[in-house]
């Protein structure tokens, strides 16, 4: 949620859905938004405009976006002259026949368009023609955070898991030059940022000038940033090389997030994911043995179509082998033009329900046990600013990844973007408890 800045006439309310890529879009809007004289509210009755920034990756996403835009259909039935903007996946997606059906949304605005939203600001109406040009799509952010920083390196994606809606939503496969992704690393490291997290539909299939683990040894050199992460990595993808360049680079955390799916090669073939669970395996091997200590998270789809018992049976197998740090795992949804939407054997809803819970069950389990074997050891947290769930505590997070929620100390004041060291005294399933030992 945006706050206000500035005192000005016009207002605009921005309620974003879905991944961090949505997230930094957002911040490229307000960019525009500030651009165009409007200010940036949280008072959804009090605004001049809605801009909703859309997120098509699951029917649940979708869903609840339908649901706010009909309350903002309503509060415009009072306010007429309430313009509603509608940006994102389904924006790109659905295009003319969603003005069409929907007349009371006045722009639409495509994932690669965001450069035309000041035109569009004065006389409404649709653009959502895909870009060729890279250079439309490397706009300034007004970036909330102080001390993190989302960076694009590429957009769109060539893969076309059989599930996926994203080759369709956010285009072809495009990488940023490494001059003009330091150029931005350079000025945010002069602005204090401490970390930046690179994003890519799929980051280490990133082609330019330089290749991906070349492109981090650059990042590494700058001066002021600390922490560089990534989201997200195709376990196609990740070879030898990039595996040793995060263990020789102190500032890479010790993080990846590497969507598994399924553990049965028949549906991860039936995926169109190119990889075995063999491979996947010796991939976290590898991983492990390079990078000690090194967090891996996972996605899985619970319910993909023809998923049998005996395959699900599989997931819950890799599940406990591979024991993750994390996972986020969802409910197989139907996507449009995607090819398993037209595939035989799709899941009952109860039957996706019951899988779906036993993946959770068996993955809280092994990140309880993880966590636990924290307790004790003292890790370097970035702190970030006040606990989410206890004001009068605070909270960062550990070079894996890991929410750290602690006490102020009296020896000294916390920032956001400091480095202290912290005892862990209690591992939970989704965060962990400590107390500063040293700043
Ligand atoms: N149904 C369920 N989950 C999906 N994902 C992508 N498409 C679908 C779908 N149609 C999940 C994948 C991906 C994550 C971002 O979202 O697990 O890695
Ligand atoms: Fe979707 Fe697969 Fe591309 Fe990820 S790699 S965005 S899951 S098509």
């Amino acid at each position: 949620m945006y706050i206000l800045k500035k005192k000005m006439t016009k207002l605009a309310y921005i309620q974003t859905f879905g991944c961090q890529m949505n997230v930094h879009d957002s911040e490229k809007i307000v960019t525009k938004l500030l651009d165009q004289g409007y200010d940036i509210t949280s008072d959804i009755n009090a605004t001049d405009l809605v801009l909703f920034n859309t997120c098509s990756i699951r029917q649940k996403a979708e869903q609840k976006f339908y649901s706010e835009l009909g309350k903002v259909k309503l509060i415009k039935r009072k306010k007429p002259q309430l313009k509603i903007a509608v940006a994102g996946c389904i924006a790109q997606q659905e295009g003319r026949a969603f003005k069409k059906k929907r007349p009371f949304v006045d722009i639409i605005l495509g994932t690669q368009n965001i450069d035309q939203l000041s035109g569009l600001l004065e006389k409404n109406g649709i653009a959502i023609d895909q870009k060729d040009d890279i250079s439309a799509l490397e706009l300034t952010a007004e970036r909330q955070d102080k001390v993190k920083a989302f960076v694009n390196i590429m957009f769109g994606c060539n893969n076309y898991c059989s599930y996926c809606v994203v080759p369709y939503t956010r285009g072809r496969e495009r990488s940023r030059s490494c001059h003009s992704i330091l150029s931005e690393i350079q000025k945010l490291g002069e602005s204090g940022y401490k970390e930046i997290t690179l994003l890519g539909q799929n980051v280490n299939s990133y082609k330019s000038d330089c290749s991906f683990s070349e492109l981090l040894r650059l990042i590494h050199q700058v001066s002021g940033i600390e922490r560089i992460r990534f989201v997200t990595s195709h376990p196609k993808d990740l070879n030898t090389e990039l595996i040793d360049t995060m263990a020789q680079l102190h500032k890479v955390c010790n993080h990846i997030h590497l969507p598994l799916q399924s553990g049965s090669n028949r549906v991860i073939n039936a995926m169109n994911r190119s990889y075995t669970y063999e491979q996947f395996k010796d991939k976290t091997i590898k991983l492990r043995e390079t990078i000690p200590g090194i967090a891996i998270t996972s996605d899985i789809i619970a319910g993909f179509p023809g998923e049998t018992d005996f395959d699900h049976s599989q997931t819950i197998t890799a599940l406990k082998e591979l024991q993750f740090d994390g996972i986020y795992a969802f409910k197989y949804s139907i996507r449009p033009q995607t090819k398993a939407s037209t595939m035989q054997g799709h899941i009952d809803e109860d039957i996706k329900v019951q899988r779906l819970k036993e993946i959770l069950e068996v993955q809280e389990l092994t990140t309880g046990k993880i966590n636990k074997r924290l307790e004790g050891i003292i890790v370097k947290v970035m702190v970030e600013g006040k606990s989410e769930t206890n004001i009068d505590r605070w909270a960062g997070r550990t070079t894996s990844n890991k929410i750290v929620n602690f006490d102020q100390a009296s020896m000294f004041k916390l920032t956001a973007g400091m480095f202290v060291d912290i005892k862990i005294i209690q591992g939970f399933r989704h965060s962990l408890d400590g107390e500063i030992v040293s700043p």
